[in-house]
């Protein structure tokens, strides 16, 4: 007999990431990766794929929903979304992102950040907003909420800005966005997604903070990058300058789409191996076709006596 024990398998359950994790892989120098993620699939594949955040964005509205900006989102969307990830996602940290108008007075902040956390199953929200936006903050955060801050292009500010184009490119503008960081630490958050900011900025940036920068067309000097996953992907129908498509899906189901319409229109799918068989002598009773079903009333025919009446016995 062996004297060799079998190996134990690992039966430890996952354990929930938490933003003193994201801490410590930030102060261990660790590069944070953090994807958008809107369903239960993808958000299994990237949690499996050890993506530490998953952020349910509000850029749904886009890349999901068709709109053409993220104003028209609502927390039910939001909602049903962060539901989705959150019963995906066995170890991410899953952060809801606040919609347009969700978050304009502490009173409405406290109460949908806490939607978020109660009902959508997220541990921590994203808020836009610098200066303007640290009261809210720090509310939520004296609430025993996890906050992500967002600084640099704000989309829901979209109609102010007029377009999605980089920001703090002038001395005044750098400087407000160095003090709309410093806010956002201040007031309790995180970490700060910095969205279409120059490159040395976003690092200067990061180099005076304390709590992780995460990029997303703010160069390789952050602490973490983002990406929109539909972008990572390929699925959108256009790709950002910033962003670098690491598969082809989109032309992956358009081409399953074609071959499958193919095979539809020459009636190959479905064949044998996608199909069942029943038994054809039950089939041949069950229509009234066996021999002990046909009574014989002379007309030398056969009328069925038993089984599911066909339209012509009718
Ligand atoms: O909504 C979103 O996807 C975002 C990311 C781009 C950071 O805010």
């Amino acid at each position: 007999m062996s004297t060799e024990s079998a190996p134990v398998p690992d039966v430890s359950p996952v354990r929930r990431l938490t933003v003193t994790d994201i801490a410590r892989m930030h102060a261990d120098g660790g590069r944070i990766p953090m994807l958008t993620a809107y369903d239960f699939p993808t958000a299994r594949i990237l949690d499996d794929a050890g993506i530490p955040l998953l952020l349910v964005g509000d850029s749904l509205g886009q890349v999901m929903l068709g709109y053409d900006t993220t104003i028209s989102v609502t927390m039910d969307d939001m909602l049903h979304h962060t539901r989705a990830v959150a019963r995906a996602a066995r170890r991410a940290l899953v952060i809801g992102d606040m919609p347009f108008l969700s978050y304009a007075t502490p009173k409405d902040a406290l109460a949908n950040a806490g939607r978020f956390l109660r009902e959508g199953g997220a541990q921590a929200v994203k808020i836009e907003g610098g200066r303007r936006s640290a009261r809210i903050v720090e509310t939520l955060v004296g609430a025993g909420i996890a906050v992500q801050g967002h600084i640099g292009l704000t989309p829901q500010s979209i109609n102010q800005i007029g377009k999605v184009r980089v920001q703090g490119r002038t001395r005044e503008q750098a400087r407000a966005l160095l003090a709309d960081a410093l806010a956002i630490q201040e007031a309790g958050a995180f970490s700060i997604v910095v969205e279409l900011v120059p490159e040395q900025l976003a690092a200067a940036i990061t180099e005076r903070l304390r709590i992780p920068t995460i990029g997303i067309g703010a160069g390789a000097g952050c602490s973490g990058q983002v990406q929109v996953v539909t972008d990572l992907i390929g699925l959108g129908d256009f790709v950002p300058r910033h962003a670098r498509p690491y598969a082809a899906v989109r032309e992956a189901i358009a081409d399953a789409a074609r071959r499958y319409a193919q095979d539809v229109a020459a009636g190959t799918f479905p064949g044998p191996e996608e199909s069942t068989r029943m038994d054809d002598a039950v089939l041949e009773q069950v229509l009234g076709r066996a021999t002990d079903d046909v009574a014989d009333d002379g007309s030398g025919r056969g009328l069925p006596s038993g089984g599911i009446p066909l339209d012509r016995d009718l």
